[in-house]
């Protein structure tokens, strides 16, 4: 088992396009990290540079000890999991299993029994001679789980393996996926699109947009502080609301009159955003303590709690969650008012945050 460094990654595909601009990664050995960040972000570019089946323009990637610029992908020691999981048609699970390690040249005996142990951890026994087009999707992306278990690595590289499953069969799969990797010990490089998934995953995240990194953070960390107003948007269903606020008497003052409390070392003569997560507000009565009058724009039922939109005479209208036992209709005349500690609060110009 090994970390993983990737040290200033710059990739520039033959066409011109620049996938990665820089990239610093320090995974730890044993970590699960995972990637996030919007479509072409340069997530899959990251990972196929540090299996080594692309490579950088410049920058440096480590496995363990090791510099590995040069190595060919068979020689880094690390599975890698894509999201069209390529088994072979005419082979048996068993054979799919066993396709790498007779290709590595390893004993009969051993062959069998990594094959057995890896169809154990992935629940595979009773499909052991069943081919691909036998398995339902789910099924066959846990042969392709076990086909990067049996070899062993030293890393698992996952890109969005979990795509092509339906909501259910993903949760399910997320979760093994965790307890699986918890179990082996395995550093894991887990990218995705999805935020619910990282979240639920990594050990840290990394929040790429562009060919950077924005934020690398454990999924309290940037939940709680994005890092800048691309993360505070990208985080989060719905994301934080982003309330332009003016300083005054020590409070941020949005407007509409919506007041905030202000956090500490706050930058003077700056425009300055609020991110406020729809958590942290709260749709009361008309007139109620500390609020502002605000109107229900709409209602989005989600069973166990509502989402509001509500319109309190600021640039834009803002999200507010609620338990679903609080019913406003929409239209409704309501109280604004925020209900959590100090804001985060970034810098317009240069869309960091500043305190
Ligand atoms: N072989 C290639 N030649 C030229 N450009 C490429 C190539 N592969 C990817 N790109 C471009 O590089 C950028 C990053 O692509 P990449 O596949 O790394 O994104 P991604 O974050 O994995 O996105 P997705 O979530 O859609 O899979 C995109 O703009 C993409 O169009
Ligand atoms: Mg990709």
């Amino acid at each position: 088992m090994a970390g993983i460094e990737v040290t200033a990654l710059h990739k520039r595909y033959p066409d011109g396009t620049v996938a990665v601009e820089h990239v610093d990664l320090s995974i730890a050995d044993g970590e699960l990290f995972v990637m996030l960040g919007p479509s072409g972000c340069g997530k899959t570019t990251t990972l196929r540079a540090i299996a080594g089946l692309e490579r950088q323009t410049t920058g440096d990637i480590r496995i363990g000890a090791t510099l590995v610029n040069e190595l060919p992908p068979a020689e880094r020691d690390i599975a890698m999991v894509f999201q069209f999981y390529a088994l072979y048609p005419h082979l048996r699970t068993r054979d799919n299993l066993a396709f790498p390690l007779r290709a590595e040249g390893l004993p009969k005996a051993e062959v069998r029994e990594r094959v057995d142990e890896a169809a154990r951890l992935m629940r595979l026994a009773p499909l052991l001679n069943r081919r691909p087009r036998q398995l339902s999707g789910g099924e066959q992306q846990r042969v392709a789980l076990a086909r990067a278990l049996v070899r062993r690595p030293r890393a698992f590289l996952m890109d969005e393996p979990l795509t092509n499953l339906d909501a259910e069969l993903r949760a399910d799969m997320r979760t093994e996926i965790k307890h699986l990797q918890g179990e082996l010990g395995t550093t894991m490089v887990y990218v995705t699109h999805d935020q619910v998934e990282a979240m639920s995953l990594g050990h840290r995240i990394a929040i790429l947009n562009k060919g950077r990194v924005e934020q690398i953070g454990t999924p309290l960390e940037v939940y709680d502080r994005p890092a800048s107003l691309f993360c505070a948007a990208f985080i989060g269903s719905p994301p934080m609301n982003l309330i332009e606020v003016e300083v005054a008497d020590g409070n941020l003052c949005g407007q509409g009159g919506l007041t905030l409390t202000a956090p500490p070392g706050l930058p003077r003569d700056r425009r300055l955003v609020a991110g406020v997560r729809p958590e942290a507000l709260e749709v009361a009565e008309p007139g109620a303590e500390h609020s502002v009058p605000a109107r229900v724009v709409s209602a989005e039922w989600l069973g166990d709690e509502i989402i509001y939109v509500v319109d309190h005479g600021g640039r834009r209208d803002v999200r507010v969650r609620m338990p679903s036992t609080v019913r406003f209709a929409a239209d409704a005349k309501v109280g604004l008012r925020h209900s959590g500690g100090a804001p985060a609060v970034y810098d317009v110009g240069t869309e960091e945050l500043v305190a």
